[in-house]
Parts: C-alpha cells; structure tokens; sequence
C-alpha cells in the first residue's frame, strides 16, 4: 500500500492512501483548496480515487471532499446521521462498514461523542496481513487529547458519548496498531493536542490524561475544563460544510 499523511491548514491533517498495484486510492478530510494537490498525488501513484470521506462534518475548516469527489466521479462519504443535515446526496456510512480500495481493507467505526457523525477508520493492508495496521482517528482521539464535545451546544451529553465511543469501540483495539488523527497542536478541535502527528493505541493508552478517566462522570468533567476558545467563523463553516450555503 501506498500512504501519505497531508498537514494542511488550521493545523489539520489530511489523508491519501490505497494500493498502487490494483490502482485504487481513498482520500480523507480533504481541506478546501487542497483538491488539486491530491489529484497530482492520485497521478504520481497511478491511482484513481474512489472514495472521498470526511470523518465528520468539520467546524474549524472547509471541506473540500465533496469538490474533489466531483471531480474524479468518486464516492463522496459520511456517516449516515448527516443525512438529515447536508443538503446534498453522499454515500451514508454505516458502523462496521467495510470498504475496499484493491488490497486495502478500511472497516468503518461510528465513534460519536466529538460529533454525533464522528468516524474512525480501522485499515488493514490485505498484502500484509489479515489484521489492522492503523487507524485514522478524526477528532475521536488526538495524540495526547481527545475531540472536544462542546460545539454543538449539548455538552454533556455528547461528553458522555465520546467516553462510551473510546471504551467499547477504540481502547479494546490492540496496543500496536498505530493512530493517524485529523489535528495536531495548534488546532483548537480538542485541548493539549501533542506536535506530533502520529502515535499508537499502547502509548496513548499509557499516557493520554483523557484516557486514565476511571469513570464517566470524571472523564466529563475533565474533557470539558479548560476548553479552548470555539473556532472563529464556525457556524458558517459548518453551515457551508453541511450545504447550506456556499
Ligand atoms: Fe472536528
């Protein structure tokens, strides 16, 4: 498999991977003016690019997945809760989704809590072997945070959610596979973000002080003191990201 982690604007990081040899490609979170970039990549690797997806619908920054899935005929995806929200057709991901670029194998995991539609990819190359190599994480989980579940005025709730999502779907997932998340520092998308942009589930297990909450309650109240400032200009990002305007 071919991979390329992007970092990009608003401190965001982007995603091209898929396999070279069936010429097969998936873009994710694909920032507003990056679309020409990663057709150049998709012609370097000699790849056509079939599904564009964005982990969720962003806050903090346009999307270009839609524009970019135009114009190379690919999927343009999210989870299917977006469905009564975006003004526009998108093929609707499912929890457990499984999708397949060539030899590259990407299981779809709904983990809400950051966002009520908030994804995590679960990718395995099938050349060399059955079981997951990585993870891109979206704002589920940061190197060293985690997705703030402040944004959309239900706090607590969504809080309570995002600790269910990391219990039962993401830290039963084995130490070794490694984390790829849609943010590094300097994002205002979760508080105490690492500058680095990559990890693995063992060490953020390990050392993540959003992942040593023992309980619900505690982990509440820890994600949500301290909370950055909300990202400038979001209800009209989001409102843009969902359709509703351009
Ligand atoms: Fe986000």
């Amino acid at each position: 498999m071919f991979f390329r982690q992007i970092r990009t604007k608003e401190s965001s990081l982007s995603y091209f991977f898929g396999c070279a040899t069936l010429g097969k490609a998936v873009a994710v979170d694909v920032v507003a003016g990056d679309e020409e970039m990663f057709l150049e990549q998709a012609r370097m690797e000699n790849v056509s690019i079939t599904h564009v997806i964005d982990t969720h619908i962003h806050a903090d920054h346009y999307s270009g997945g839609r524009n970019l899935a135009e114009r190379v005929g690919a999927r343009y995806a999210l989870h299917e809760s977006d469905a009564s929200l975006v003004r526009f057709p998108f093929h609707p991901l499912r929890d457990n989704d499984f999708i397949e670029a060539g030899n590259v194998g990407i299981r779809v995991i709904h983990t809400p809590g950051h966002t009520p539609d908030s994804l995590c990819l679960l990718v395995t190359d099938r050349r060399r072997g059955d079981e997951p190599w990585f993870a891109i994480t979206g704002d589920t989980l940061f190197v060293g945070a985690v997705g703030r579940p402040d944004l959309g005025g239900h706090s607590e709730e969504w809080a309570g959610q995002l600790f269910d999502s990391l219990q039962e779907k993401i830290l039963p997932l084995p130490d070794h596979i490694e984390i790829y998340p849609a943010h590094t520092s300097g994002s205002v998308c979760g508080k105490g973000l690492s500058g680095k942009p990559s990890s693995t589930f063992g060490f953020e297990k390990r050392t993540n002080p959003l992942l040593s909450s023992p309980d619900r309650e505690s982990f509440i109240r820890a994600v949500l003191s301290d909370i950055p400032p909300v990202p400038g200009e979001m209800e009209r990002i989001v409102a843009v990201n969902r359709g509703e305007c351009r």
